[in-house]
């Protein structure tokens, strides 16, 4: 049995679910690359090792279905492909996978590419005024990408307010997710408490918005994006209500897993880039000679490559998913560890990419480790930003491209500024957040 804090720790563990969750990680591997925490009647298994990841992810991925906070935020997203399981997730990723597929995401590089303009233009604007907050800068970029490229539409000039609408929606969600997390879903969910009837209007937001988009696309039915294959195969589902509630769950799940990974991964990235002068020189040499003034085209992935280093190592730091929960369905030996059917397991990508064993001085930001002559050696599984395995994000070459276009443009044209009163802490939702957000300042390059 892995060894892990004693019994009498067990409200102070159940406390830092709700006020440290990344502390809780840590705490749990400094025990080593297995640790076992007592959470009320269950127990929660972390794992810090590669080969535990590989194995959980992947090997014996059979075994285990989604885990805490994932199976809570499933009363509000639904059964979509973050958080379905077996046919259903199956037959639903069939029918999504195509529209992520290399050569698709290469021909929407125009488009990615327009955004990050665009928003280099909005955040020039801004040069010599107050700071503006990256977070929310990013969470409009990203969201209209994902409109743009996926969804054939465009989310937020189509319906006003949307991106306030949808941030506070999926807030709400997260810390009801989070609340049902700590409390193991013992308190009723009927009851009127402010935090359910905050979740309970999200959900009815989320659901009106995208019965809007439904709707609007039900009239032009000929499209190859995700939502019209969505809307497709909901039509050709014998059971209208089960079809709505399908093509519900994928584009709320869609919405929220494809613009809050990248944002986080952006904010992160801005907020190291200030902080080390060097690599932002750096980056923008590579920008300036790449680019000159032009906008970035899908064959500049492989030239601006620096750029992809930085933002590999910024997820590094902090992955946009912290923590991968699972449940074992049945008893199983993780890295020479019992662990039991029903245990609730966590790989947590924070603490696996600032291992020593893998990482030496680990918490120095050094894109070069992801040089291409850097020294090999890794395993695979030591880093794994998108996770692994056949629950692997589908997402992954999208938000790479998003995330090194935006940057290439916004650092060739300028340099944002972090307040020197204020640190960047992460907030671990279902995403790694910055508390309270990320003001800087804008000035030109
Ligand atoms: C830098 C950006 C991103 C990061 C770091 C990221 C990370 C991840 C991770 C770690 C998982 C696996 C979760 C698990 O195994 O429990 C995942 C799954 C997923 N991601 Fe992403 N993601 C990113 C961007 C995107 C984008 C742009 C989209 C869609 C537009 C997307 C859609 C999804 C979906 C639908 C899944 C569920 C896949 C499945 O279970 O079959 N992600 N993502």
């Amino acid at each position: 049995m892995p060894p892990g804090p004693p019994l009498h720790a067990t409200p102070r563990l159940l406390r830092a679910l709700v006020t440290d969750r990344i502390g809780l990680m840590t705490e749990a591997v400094r025990y080593g690359e297995a640790a076992r925490l007592r959470m009320g009647p269950k127990h929660l298994y972390v794992f810090d090792s590669a080969e535990a990841a590989k194995h959980v992810l992947a090997d014996n991925a059979a075994n285990y279905v989604k885990g805490i906070g994932l199976v809570q935020a499933r009363r509000a997203i639904g059964d979509g492909l973050l958080t379905s399981e077996g046919e259903l997730w199956r037959t639903q990723r069939a029918l999504i996978r195509p529209a992520f597929t290399a050569r698709r995401i290469t021909a929407q590089a125009d488009v990615v590419a327009k955004e990050a303009v665009a928003l280099a233009e909005r955040l020039a604007a801004r040069v010599g005024q107050g700071p503006v907050d990256v977070p929310d800068e990013m969470t409009g970029l990203t969201l209209g990408v994902l409109g743009r490229t996926l969804l054939d539409t465009d989310l937020l000039t189509a319906t006003p307010g949307v991106q306030a609408g949808i941030g506070r929606a999926f807030e709400a969600v997260q810390d009801q997710a989070m609340f049902e997390m700590v409390t193991l879903s013992a308190v009723p969910t009927w009851l009127p408490l402010p935090g359910q009837l905050r979740f309970r209007r999200a959900r009815r937001h989320l659901e009106r918005l995208v019965a809007a988009m439904v709707a609007e696309r039900a009239r032009r039915p000929d499209g190859d994006d995700v939502l019209s294959r969505l809307v497709a195969s909901a039509a050709a589902e014998p059971d209208p209500a089960v079809g709505r509630r399908r093509v519900r769950d994928e584009l709320v799940t869609l919405l929220l897993a494809g613009h809050e990974t990248t944002a986080s991964t952006l904010s992160w990235s801005l907020h190291h880039l200030d902080r080390h002068p060097g690599v932002a020189e750096r980056l923008r040499a590579e920008a300036r000679e790449v680019l000159g003034g032009r906008p970035p085209e899908a064959g500049d992935l492989r030239r601006i490559t620096y750029t992809g280093q930085v933002v590999a190592e910024a997820m590094r730091l902090h992955p946009p998913v912290w923590m991968l929960p699972r449940q074992a369905l049945a008893d199983d030996v993780v890295a020479g560890w019992d662990v039991p059917r029903g245990a609730d397991v966590a790989i947590s990508p924070y603490t696996l990419h600032r291992n020593p064993a893998y990482w030496p001085d680990p918490e120095r930001f050094d894109p070069d480790r992801f040089a291409p002559d850097a020294p090999g050696g890794r395993p695979r599984y030591a880093y794994i930003p998108f996770g692994g395995g056949p629950r692997f994000c589908v997402g992954s070459q999208l938000g790479t491209m998003e995330a090194v276009f935006v940057l290439a443009v916004l650092a060739r044209d300028l340099r944002l500024r972090g307040l020197p009163s204020r640190a960047a802490v992460p907030e671990p939702m279902l995403s790694l957040r910055v508390r309270g957000g990320l003001p800087m300042t804008v000035h030109r390059a």
